[in-house]
């Protein structure tokens, strides 16, 4: 495992996700996520990821074809906010966000606080018990704190007698190094 918030986010999913199981991507971006998670969940399991850029799309329809995993998700062009409309209450194993603007594209477009927040609550009735969000909050340079600190206020407010939250982040090292922040659902 690579000792960075994605990594760590990696291992935590590859303990939970089962194969035949069901994944959302709500950032998909360049893809990675959306095809670690088809890789976890098997040729009977199901991936939907989410992006509101057509770049982001082409990118991942790319990526998961070059590794032969494309039959595997549904790539939809919108947001995350929709999520609901895509898969019943209770029925999935985990959700991924990376929040923040997409690698190597439009720095001006990024993810916000508002949406990020009404992505989250979705995503919790989404969950199966024992299913989990996994997010990292990409912070600082272009994309500002403003979504940080409203992710980490809204996380410190999720009720404890359903959910576990666990935020970490690298105290030491220097820069913005990116949060990795986890939602549990209880069993
Ligand atoms: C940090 S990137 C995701 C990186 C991705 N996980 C990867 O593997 O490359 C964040 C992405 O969120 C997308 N985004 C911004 N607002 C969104 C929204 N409301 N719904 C869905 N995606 C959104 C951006 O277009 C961008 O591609």
């Amino acid at each position: 495992m690579k000792l960075n918030t994605l990594g760590i986010a990696h291992q935590f999913l590859a303990a939970r996700v089962p194969e035949g199981g069901l994944c959302i991507d709500g950032t998909m971006g360049r893809g990675k996520d959306t095809a670690f998670l088809c890789q976890l969940v098997g040729p009977e399991g199901k991936v939907i990821a989410f992006d509101i850029q057509e770049e982001a799309l082409a990118s991942t329809d790319a990526l998961l074809r070059e590794k032969g995993l494309r039959e595997r998700a549904e790539l939809r062009l919108e947001s995350h906010t929709e999520m609901d409309q895509c898969a019943a209450p209770g029925t999935v194993d985990a959700v991924v966000f990376n929040f923040g603007y997409l690698p190597g594209g439009d720095h001006k477009i990024f993810t916000h606080p508002d949406t990020s927040i009404q992505a989250i609550g979705k995503a919790l009735g989404l969950l199966k018990e024992g299913g989990c969000v996994a997010a990292c909050i990409y912070h600082g340079g272009d994309t500002g704190y403003e979504e940080r600190d409203a992710l980490l206020e809204y996380l410190s407010g999720i009720d404890p007698k359903r959910y576990t939250v666990i935020v970490a982040d690298f105290r030491n090292r220097p820069g913005d190094p990116p949060i990795a922040a986890f939602i549990l659902k209880a069993v």
